[in-house]
C-alpha cells in the first residue's frame, strides 16, 4: 500500500492540465466519490493496526497535496493571458459575487431623511468648518458658555482676545439651520445632516466625530404641539407603531423652552430591561421652541413667526435600533460586522 501511495504522490507532481475541464477530470479522479484517495481509504481497513498510524498519515498527506496542486493549477489559469484578455473586456457583466453593504449609519441617515421628507421636510447641508457666529453667536450662546471651550471644540483659529474671529470644527449642524434662516424666508422646513466634532475622549459610548440630524421647521402660529406631533410621527416610524414619548425638562441656548424626548424602550416595550436601564425610556434628542433671539439674530421676524428645532445623534439612533452597544464599531470597518448589514435596506 506504501508503494501504491508513493506512486499515486508521484503521479500528482508530475502531472499538469490545459484547462479547466482537465482539471476538473484531475480532481475528480484524485478526490472523487470513487476516486484513489477514497480508494485508499477503503483499502485502510485492511492494513493492520501497528501500521495504521503511519499509513493513515500518509493517504492524509497525500489528500493535502492533491488539493494543493489543484489550487496551483487553478491560480495559474485565473493568470493566465485567456482569462486576462476576458477581463480586459469591459463590456461583459460584473461579477456581481462580492456585493457590497451599505453602512449601518448610512442605512439610519437614509431612513431618517425618508420620515421627514414625507412631511414636508428638505434637506439642507453647510460647511464642516464653521465660524465662530454660526456655530454660536447667532444661535445665542453667551460668550462665557462653557460649550465653547476648548475642551469641546476643536479650535482652527482661537485667539480668546478675539472671539468674533475663531473658526472651528463644528460641534452641530445647528449652525446649517442658522445659514438657511439668514439666506431664505419663512415658512422654513428643513433637516441638516452632517458630520460633527466635539473633543471628547473616545469610548463605547461616545466619539469625537459623530453624525447628526437637526430639524428646524419656521412659519406663522408653530407651536409646542406641533414639535409634539411632529417627533411623535417620527418615534412611531422610526421605533415602532407602538412607541410612545415623552418631555423631560432641558437647557440650550438656542431653544426656549427645551426639552429632552424620550421613546418607550423598543427593546422591552416600556416593561424595563437592561438597555433602558430598567426605566422603560430611552433618550433620543434634544428639541425646543426657536428662542426668539435666534430668530432675530438670523434676520426672521419674531414678532410674526415662532419655530420649533430638534438635534438627534445618528448613531444613537442606529445603536437603539440595532441593539448595538459600542459606537467604536461604526468606526472601524470591521467586515463580520458589517457584513450583518447586508440585507438592510
Ligand atoms: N444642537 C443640539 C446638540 O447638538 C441639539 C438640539 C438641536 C437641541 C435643536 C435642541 C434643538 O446637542
Amino acid at each position: 500500500m506504501q508503494i501504491k501511495i508513493q506512486k499515486i504522490l508521484e503521479e500528482v507532481t508530475q502531472l499538469n492540465v490545459k484547462n479547466k475541464q482537465e482539471l476538473e477530470e484531475f480532481r475528480v479522479k484524485f478526490l472523487g466519490k470513487k476516486g484513489y484517495i477514497n480508494d485508499l481509504f477503503s483499502e485502510f481497513k485492511n492494513v493492520p493496526s501497528e501500521k495504521r498510524k503511519e499509513i493513515g498519515q500518509k493517504i492524509n498527506n497525500l489528500k493535502i497535496e492533491v488539493q494543493k496542486k489543484i489550487n496551483l493549477l487553478k491560480d495559474s489559469f485565473e493568470n493566465n493571458e485567456e482569462e486576462l484578455e476576458i477581463k480586459k473586456d469591459l463590456t461583459l457583466p460584473v461579477d456581481f459575487e462580492n456585493l457590497g453593504a451599505r453602512h449601518p449609519l448610512s442605512i439610519v441617515y437614509n431612513e431618517i431623511v425618508n420620515i421627514f421628507s414625507r412631511i414636508g421636510f428638505n434637506v439642507s447641508e453647510g460647511p464642516e468648518i464653521e465660524d465662530e457666529w454660526h456655530n454660536f453667536s447667532a444661535l445665542n450662546f453667551p460668550e462665557e458658555h462653557p460649550a465653547r471651550d476648548m475642551q469641546d471644540t476643536f479650535f482652527i483659529e482661537n485667539n480668546p482676545n478675539d472671539i468674533k474671529n475663531q473658526v472651528a470644527l463644528r460641534t452641530h449642524t445647528s449652525c446649517v439651520q442658522a445659514r438657511v434662516m439668514e439666506s431664505s424666508k419663512p415658512p422654513i422646513r428643513t433637516i441638516s445632516p452632517g458630520r460633527v466634532f466635539r473633543n471628547e475622549a473616545i469610548s463605547a459610548r461616545a466619539h469625537c466625530i459623530f453624525h447628526q440630524v437637526e430639524g428646524l421647521y419656521i412659519d406663522k402660529n408653530v407651536s409646542f404641539a406641533d414639535l409634539k406631533q411632529t417627533l411623535l410621527y417620527f418615534a412611531k416610524e422610526m421605533f415602532g407603531e407602538s412607541t410612545k414619548i415623552r418631555f423631560r425638562p432641558s437647557y440650550f441656548p438656542f431653544t426656549e423652552p427645551s426639552a429632552e424626548l424620550d421613546v418607550t424602550c423598543n427593546i422591552c416595550g416600556g416593561k424595563g430591561c437592561n438597555v433602558c436601564k430598567y426605566t422603560g425610556w430611552l433618550e433620543i434628542l434634544g428639541c425646543g421652541m426657536v428662542d426668539p433671539n435666534v430668530l432675530k439674530n438670523c434676520g426672521i421676524d419674531n414678532e410674526k413667526y415662532t419655530g420649533f428645532a430638534f438635534g438627534m445623534g445618528i448613531e444613537r439612533i442606529a445603536m437603539l435600533k440595532y441593539q448595538i452597544n459600542d459606537l467604536r464599531l461604526f468606526f472601524e470597518n470591521d467586515m463580520g460586522f458589517l457584513k450583518q448589514f447586508e440585507s438592510a435596506i
